[in-house]
């Protein structure tokens, strides 16, 4: 799709063949980045720093079928340097409203260090997202998604969610697309929005999205994610969760279960991503200041989090200040 309409993305081609995926790789420079075709629960994507490794992974994928039916066929794509973002529209078919541009922390460590998981927290707005990528974003990538999907049959409605890599001279690329908001995105995303999001969506389900103007708070907003120990494995589950009960309930902070559960009259961890803790504050500093005072009074056995949330936002804005209890 995205070559049918010049949508900027990593060179790449899809094979069901080893040996000519093999003979492909040969011909390309490392790193390789290696996805299963199909869903694989965001764990069939290989980023091989070497031939030798790329070709272990293909053999894994075609040969072993270590992601069974979803590595049938793999996609071989160039490696893309840079800093992700992710950007939200909301799409009517032919029209968009566009959301703050968030960031997700997709490492387990700090430093994004570690395996990858489905996001171990997010700021709104990622100031990496200045308005002049913003622009280009919507020139390069928004609106020539939108019209080839009208052009093809098929008009978008609904959120629009565009993985993004944008390089050192500021230029956006598409890493992924996905139907839906971002999960921890949407968290501070929506913590933002100060007008009506169903009235948003029931005008983007309409065809008249442009009807609406949602209005966005001002400051940021930031998520940091509370997992079980040992995510993103199996993870150890079933521990009363303390300091629930006693937080404040405001706008300006929220604590979203993702992964509990009730027993016995208690909160229990109940998955790999248990909470989604969310501060709003008036810069991106404050908003991380918040959240992690809100960490700081939730916990259970072996609960970890990521102690530098939000720490490349607070480097590129000359408005943001160190939170003060930001480890790193
Ligand atoms: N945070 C990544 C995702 O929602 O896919």
């Amino acid at each position: 799709f995205m070559r049918r309409h010049g949508i900027p993305t990593a060179p790449h081609h899809a094979f069901a063949d080893l040996e000519a995926a093999r003979r492909y790789l040969a011909t390309q420079p490392a790193p390789y980045v290696i996805k299963a075709d199909g869903l694989a629960a965001g764990k069939g994507v290989l980023i091989c720093a070497t031939r030798e490794e790329a070709e272990q992974g293909l053999r894994a994928m075609l040969v072993d079928k270590a992601f069974g039916a979803s590595g049938e066929q793999v996609v071989i794509e160039g490696f893309l340097r840079g800093e992700e973002a992710s950007y939200f529209a909301i799409c009517d078919g032919t029209d968009f409203v566009p959301c703050p541009a968030a960031q997700d922390h997709k490492p387990l460590g700090d430093l994004d260090r570690g395996p990858n998981t489905g996001g171990m927290g997010a700021y709104c707005p990622a100031p990496l997202v200045t308005p002049a990528v913003e622009r280009r974003v919507i020139e390069r990538i928004v609106r020539p998604t939108l019209a080839g999907m009208a052009a093809e049959g098929h008009p978008f409605q609904g959120v629009l969610y565009v993985g993004l890599m944008i390089d050192d001279a500021d230029v956006p690329h598409v890493v992924e697309y996905n139907c839906r908001f971002g999960d921890p995105e949407c968290q501070p995303l929506l913590m933002l929005l100060a007008s009506d999001l169903a009235e948003l969506l029931e005008a983007a389900a309409d065809g008249q999205v442009s009807r609406v103007q949602p209005r966005w708070r001002t400051g940021a907003a930031a998520c940091i994610v509370m997992a079980s120990g040992g995510y993103p494995g199996p993870c150890e589950q079933g521990f009363p969760i303390h300091g629930l009960e006693a937080l404040p309930d405001s706008p300006d902070c929220r604590v979203f279960h993702a992964g509990t559960a009730r027993r016995n009259g208690d909160w229990v961890n109940h998955g790999g991503r248990v909470l989604g803790v969310t501060a709003w504050g008036a810069d991106l500093g404050a908003a991380l200041a918040a959240g992690y005072r809100l960490v700081s009074r939730v916990g259970w056995q072996g609960a970890i989090y990521r102690k530098d949330i939000g720490l490349k936002g607070l480097k590129r804005d000359p408005g943001g200040r160190p939170a003060t209890n930001v480890a790193l």
